[in-house]
Formats: structure tokens, C-alpha cells, sequence
């Protein structure tokens, strides 16, 4: 008579087996194309482990080809939302290298680490008990005074922003300045991982944003005008009938909205 254990279907799988299914199943939906049909591959090491991948994935796409499922550290899979920061080191170099795993293809010999968010400095505040001067930047983060120009958050930073600048800027009070060189930053944080003087450069952006923004930035016309538009009740037929879509009809809805021409 069979071993029962044997013939189970919900024989007990070790993490490595159930990881190998995972993968197996994912593999076509990941990379787009039959394995067969894959010309060039590289070997990269997710925590350690070799996995080998096709060579124009981006390292989340592979780490999803290797069976890897991301509940945390991935959001918006094109570069925005800063959530998939990467720190990895290629063969023979002894430099960690950042940058985000939606946005970055794998290497051959690669090591792989993801981080789930970088765990920095965030106090809370309240602007409306805040003046608009500089001092409010080194009440909350003091240590923007430390900066020593190295540049060093300005190379680890994945959208090109020339941070140090906007720091230097910061120091100044020249809060304009500040938010118009830090305005495309999707907050990965891997310039503050990378600072030897331990700035947060990218919260302390956010901080002054909000400052200029209260207090400095001029009064967009099309905002004042659209809000005039809301409290006279010209959306309010459309909105009680969008208000009674279901899901599926909001999102084809989304998907078929009028764009506004450039
Ligand atoms: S997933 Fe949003 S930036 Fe990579």
C-alpha cells in the first residue's frame, strides 16, 4: 500500500520548492515571451542565491522571473513613486550601487538587495504654527548643517536632481530655489542613505515645499478659477452620477476620459 505521505497532493513543500513553483508559474507573465525564445541571460544573486534571467529585464521584473512576489517596496512600476529603491554590487566591484529596481536593468553577476523603505528621520509638524524663515528647516532637521558639499546624495540620486544644490539652497533660506530644483523628487530616499553628514535631504525638500508653497508661491490662476467653478455647483450633476458607477464602470470610465491637450 502507497505511503500516504507520498501520494498527498498537499505533500509538504520545503521554502525552495514552493519559491520554484512560484517562479515557474510566473516566468511567461513576467518577461512577456516563452523561455525558449529568451536569447540572452544573465546570472544574478537575489540574497544570495543565483538565479538565471533574461538579460532585458528590469531587476524587478527578475526578481519576479525568479519567483520573488513583492507585497512591500514596488507601487507604481515606472520611476514615480520612489517605493522599489535597490542597493546592489556587480562582480569584482567593491562600490554599492542604489537605484530603483523599476527603472534599472539587470547586470550579469549582479547582487541583489531590495529595501522595503528607508526607515528615516520624519518628524511631524504643523505649518500654520510656523513662520516662513530658514530656522524652521534647522528646528526640525539641525543636522543641514553638517552639509560638506561632497555631492554624494547628488550621484546616488535616481532622478538626476542635483540635490547638493537644493541643499546648499535649504542653508540659505532660498526657499524658491529649494523647490524648484527638488520638485521631481519621488522621495526613494537614497540620497539620505547615502550622506556621510546624515541629512535627509529629501524630507527636508518636502519641508520647504510646503513653506514656499504656503507662503511664497504665486496663486495659480486656473486653481482659483476651478475652485470658483466647484462652489457654484458646476460639477455637481456630474458628480452625483459618477458617485453612482460601479467599479468597473469608473475604471472604463478612467480609461476612456478626455485628455487635456499639451
Ligand atoms: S515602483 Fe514606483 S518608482 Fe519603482
Amino acid at each position: 500500500m502507497p505511503n500516504k505521505e507520498e501520494t498527498s497532493s498537499d505533500k509538504k513543500l520545503d521554502s525552495k520548492e514552493i519559491m520554484d513553483r512560484i517562479a515557474e508559474a510566473s516566468r511567461q507573465v513576467v518577461s512577456g515571451v516563452e523561455d525558449e525564445e529568451v536569447e540572452n541571460w544573465v546570472t544574478i544573486y537575489i540574497m544570495g542565491r543565483a538565479y538565471e534571467v533574461p538579460a532585458d529585464l528590469t531587476i524587478l521584473t527578475a526578481m519576479e522571473y525568479a519567483g520573488y512576489k513583492f507585497v512591500r517596496g514596488v507601487g507604481c512600476r515606472q520611476g514615480f513613486c520612489g517605493a522599489c529603491s535597490t542597493v546592489y554590487r556587480k562582480k569584482g566591484e567593491y562600490k554599492l550601487q542604489t537605484g530603483m529596481a523599476c527603472q534599472t536593468r539587470v547586470e550579469d553577476e549582479m547582487y541583489l538587495v531590495q529595501i522595503p523603505f528607508v526607515p528615516a528621520e520624519k518628524p511631524s509638524y504643523d505649518l500654520t504654527e510656523h513662520e516662513y524663515d530658514v530656522n524652521v528647516l534647522f528646528e526640525y532637521y539641525p543636522e543641514l548643517a553638517r552639509c560638506v558639499s561632497c555631492n554624494t546624495c547628488t550621484k546616488a540620486c535616481p532622478q538626476d536632481l542635483e540635490v547638493m544644490d537644493y541643499v546648499q539652497a535649504a542653508i540659505k533660506g532660498d526657499f524658491k530655489g529649494l523647490a524648484e530644483e527638488s520638485f521631481d523628487c519621488i522621495q526613494c530616499g537614497l540620497c539620505a542613505i547615502r550622506c556621510p553628514s546624515e541629512i535627509v535631504q529629501y524630507n527636508i525638500a518636502q519641508l520647504g515645499r510646503r513653506l514656499y508653497g504656503r507662503y511664497d508661491s504665486p496663486e495659480p490662476e486656473h486653481l482659483k478659477k476651478r475652485l470658483e467653478e466647484i462652489e457654484e455647483g458646476k460639477f455637481d450633476k456630474e458628480m452625483k452620477e459618477i458617485t453612482k458607477l460601479s467599479r468597473e464602470e469608473l475604471e472604463r470610465m478612467y480609461a476612456e476620459r478626455k485628455r487635456e491637450e499639451d
